[in-house]
């Protein structure tokens, strides 16, 4: 750390599934707004876990798994890497999709470490219809953040288009009904401001640690 303040770039993680294009939107958004705010940034898909044959058969979902193909995609590490986490899922049914899910679930070892203590986490989502599950499905989402001990930064009304683009203080949520174009604007800017508030927010942990404010973390674990 320098007289001027913590020398190193804010990292974020912008750690999504989407199988139609519409998270994927999203999350760009989200990284955009957390490199506007001078984070060095990692936007990545998790694995696709179904079936190719499967997905080719359906004419949106292959497009977009055709697009994302051959990028790199989130693995274990990014988590241990990151000041900031930003997770995208689609409603499924009301909840996470297993893709992610699985995902979070690889992360037993670094929770079991104490590793992703104070890592500052927010959540966002896209679902058909207003009310078929963004709250439950960002909420669901959380629980595994609590427990690892991160801090679960909510959106809030921290920007006035939260009131327009979609309305939920949970996390940034666009409502698709059936496109596969991914978010109106009015949800990008909410998206963009989450990711700005998420690095800036991280930054500010980041340098309480640095300047030893905040200790390392350490696992409780028996
Ligand atoms: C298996 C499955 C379950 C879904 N469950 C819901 C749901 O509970 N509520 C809802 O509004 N939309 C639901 N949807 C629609 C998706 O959440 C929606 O199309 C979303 O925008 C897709 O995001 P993506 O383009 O990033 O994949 C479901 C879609 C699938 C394939």
């Amino acid at each position: 750390m320098s007289e001027a303040g913590p020398d190193l770039q804010v990292r974020v993680a912008v750690i999504y599934y989407s199988a139609t294009g519409n998270v994927r939107g999203m999350a760009r958004a989200v990284a955009e707004g957390a490199e506007g705010e001078g984070a060095e940034v990692r936007l990545r898909p998790v694995a696709e876990l179904s079936e190719e044959l499967r997905i080719s058969a359906d004419q949106y979902w292959g497009r977009h798994r055709s697009e994302v193909d051959e990028g790199p995609v989130a693995r274990i590490e990014d988590l241990e890497w990151a000041d900031g986490l930003a997770f995208g899922t689609p409603t499924r049914f009301g909840n996470v999709a297993a893709q992610l899910k699985v995902f979070l679930d690889l992360a037993g070892e670094l929770w079991q470490q104490g590793k992703l203590i104070d890592k500052v986490a927010t959540s966002f989502t896209s679902s058909q219809t207003s009310h078929g599950g963004q709250e439950s499905t960002i909420l669901a989402l959380n629980n595994t953040l609590y427990h690892w001990g991160a801090i679960v930064l909510p959106l809030g009304y921290t920007v006035h288009e939260v009131f327009n683009g979609g309305g939920n203080p949970y996390g940034a949520s666009f409502t698709s009904g059936h496109s596969v174009d991914g978010p109106d604007e009015e949800t990008r800017l909410v998206a963009r401001a989450q990711g700005a508030r998420l690095a800036r927010v991280a930054q500010a942990i980041r340098a309480a640690r640095e300047s030893g404010l905040l200790p390392a973390g350490k696992t409780a674990l028996p």
